[in-house]
C-alpha cells in the first residue's frame, strides 16, 4: 500500500473513531447507558460522510441507532497503527481536526484520579497466553470475591507516562522497559504476563484513546497505570487460576503537594518496606499497602514521605515510598544498589544513564545513612515523582539540610536534561522515546 493511501486509510479510521465517540458522548447525555455502542442508522451510514469533528458535535442523538455492546469495543476498530523502528504511523492527527482537548482546569492537576473515555482489557486463561485485548469506557469492573488478587494480593502495576508535545505529536518514554519489569515481577509472584509487544501496543492503544486527556505541553502528563491482576477465583492459596491485564490513564501533575519545590523526608527506623529474599525488587501491590503505616505517621508530622533502611543493620538506605533515592557529594552521584530490596526504577536507570552520558561519575552502592550529613544534594527518582529535590532529611530527631530552597546544581541539570527529552523539547540521541501521531 502506498504511504498517501496508507496515511488515508488512516486518516478514515479515526475519523470513524471520533464519529462514534461524539455519538457515544451524545447519546450518554441523552440518557442511554454507557455500555452500548452507537452505530450510524442506516441512512446515515449509507452515506458515510466522515463529518469533521464540529459538524459531529452537534449530531442529533434522536438519528442514532443504539446497539447493544456485549462485548467491548476492540482495539483495532480504534486504532490501526503501523510500527516503523520506534515511530508509530497511528491515526495522524496533524491531518485531521482532532485538536479537542478534555475540558478540565489543565491549570489544578494533581497527582489525583480523573476518570478518562477508556481503558483497556486484557484476559489470560489457564493455558498462559494472553487474548487480543479490547478497549472498554473507563469504570468499575466485576470480580469474584475470592480472586486471587483480592485474598492473597497476587497483583502488579507499572507505571508511565505519556506527553503532548508542541506539534501535536505524542510522547511515551522507555514502555518497554515496564514491560520487562512486568514480566519480571509477574514471574516472582507466579503469574502470566503479556509479552513486551502486547503490552506496548495495549499501552499504545488505550493512549490514543484518551487522547484529549493528555495535558497541553508544560502542564503535566498521561499517567498510565497498567494492572496485573489474578482475578481467577481461588479459596486454599494457590496462584489464580485466571488473570486479567488492565490499563487505565488519568491526567496528572506534579506528585508531591510541594510541587517540584524539595521535600522533607524523615527516616524510617521501626517499620521496613523490604526484606531479603521478599518482594521489594518487584512491583507488587502488597509493597505499596505496606509503607502506608509509616507514612501516614509520617505525614501526620508534617514530612512528606519516608525514607526506608535496610532490616537486616538498619544501617543502609533503600528507597522512598514511591521511589528511589541519590545523594550527590563532590559531584559524584550515589545510589542504593540493586539487590533485591529496592525497586529497580526506570527513571532511576535512566538518570544514572543521563549522568553517566553528561561525564558524571555514577556509583550504585550500599549508601550509609551517616553519608547524609555530608551530602551536598539528595534527590529522588520516579515515574510519579519525576526527579524531586529533597529539602531535608530527619534522622533520629537531627535534621540535616541541603539546597538553599531549590534544586541543587547537579540534581537541577539532571532534572532539565531528563524532562527535556521526555517531553520532546530536546534531541531524543538515547532512543528512548515512543512517539505517537
Ligand atoms: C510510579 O512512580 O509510577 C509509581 O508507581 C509510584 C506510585 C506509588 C505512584
Amino acid at each position: 500500500m502506498t504511504s498517501t493511501r496508507l496515511k488515508k486509510n488512516n486518516i478514515i479510521q479515526h475519523q470513524h473513531h471520533e464519529y462514534f465517540r461524539v455519538m457515544e458522548r451524545s447519546a450518554v447525555a441523552s440518557g442511554f447507558h454507557r455500555n452500548y455502542i452507537l452505530c450510524a442508522s442506516r441512512a446515515a451510514t449509507s452515506t458515510t460522510r466522515l463529518h469533521s469533528l464540529s459538524s459531529l458535535r452537534n449530531f442529533p442523538s434522536s438519528s442514532l441507532r443504539i446497539r447493544h455492546c456485549p462485548s467491548p469495543i476492540s482495539s483495532n476498530f480504534i486504532v490501526s497503527e503501523v510500527s516503523r523502528n520506534r515511530r508509530c504511523d497511528a491515526v495522524s492527527s496533524s491531518t485531521t481536526d482532532v485538536t479537542e482537548l478534555a475540558e478540565i482546569d489543565w491549570d489544578k492537576i494533581d497527582f489525583g484520579l480523573k476518570p478518562t473515555d477508556y481503558m483497556y482489557a486484557m484476559k489470560c486463561s489457564r493455558d498462559g497466553e494472553f487474548s487480543q485485548g479490547q478497549l472498554q469506557p473507563f469504570g468499575n469492573i466485576d470480580i469474584n470475591p475470592a480472586a486471587g488478587v483480592l485474598n492473597y494480593g497476587q497483583g502488579l502495576f507499572e507505571g508511565l507516562k505519556a506527553y503532548r508535545k508542541q506539534d501535536g505529536n505524542i510522547l511515551l518514554f522507555r514502555p518497554e522497559e515496564n514491560a520487562i519489569r512486568m514480566r519480571n515481577g509477574a514471574e516472582r509472584m507466579c503469574m502470566p504476563s503479556p509479552t513486551v509487544e502486547q503490552f506496548v501496543e495495549a499501552v499504545k492503544t488505550t493512549v490514543l484513546a484518551n487522547k484529549r486527556w493528555i495535558p497541553p505541553p508544560g502542564k503535566g502528563s498521561l499517567y498510565i497505570r497498567p494492572l496485573l491482576m489474578g482475578t481467577g477465583a481461588v479459596l486454599g492459596l494457590a496462584p489464580a487460576p485466571e488473570y486479567t491485564f488492565l490499563i487505565f490513564v488519568s491526567p496528572v501533575g506534579n506528585y508531591f503537594k510541594e510541587g517540584v519545590a524539595p521535600i522533607n523526608l524523615i527516616v524510617e527506623t521501626e517499620f521496613h518496606r523490604a526484606t531479603p529474599g521478599g518482594t521489594g525488587g518487584v512491583k507488587t501491590i502488597g509493597n505499596y499497602a505496606a509503607v502506608l503505616k509509616a507514612q501516614s505517621i509520617a505525614k501526620a508530622k508534617g514530612y512528606s514521605d519516608v525514607l526506608y533502611l535496610d532490616c537486616l543493620h538498619k544501617r543502609y538506605l533503600e528507597e522512598v515510598s514511591s521511589c528511589n533515592i541519590f545523594i550527590v557529594k563532590d559531584n559524584v552521584i550515589s545510589t542504593p544498589e540493586i539487590k533485591g530490596t529496592i525497586l529497580p526504577g526506570i527513571t532511576r536507570k535512566s538518570i544514572i544513564e543521563v549522568a553517566r552520558s553528561q561525564g558524571f561519575k555514577v556509583e550504585e552502592r550500599n549508601v550509609t545513612v551517616d553519608e547524609l550529613v555530608e551530602a551536598d544534594e539528595v534527590f529522588c527518582t520516579g515515574t510519579a515523582v519525576v526527579l524531586s529535590p529533597v529539602g531535608s532529611i530527619t534522622y533520629k530527631s537531627q535534621r540535616f539540610s541541603y539546597g538553599e530552597d531549590g534544586f541543587g546544581t547537579v540534581s537541577k541539570q539532571l532534572y532539565t536534561s531528563l524532562t527535556s527529552l521526555q517531553m520532546g523539547l530536546s534531541e531524543d540521541n538515547m532512543n528512548w522515546t515512543v512517539q505517537l501521531s
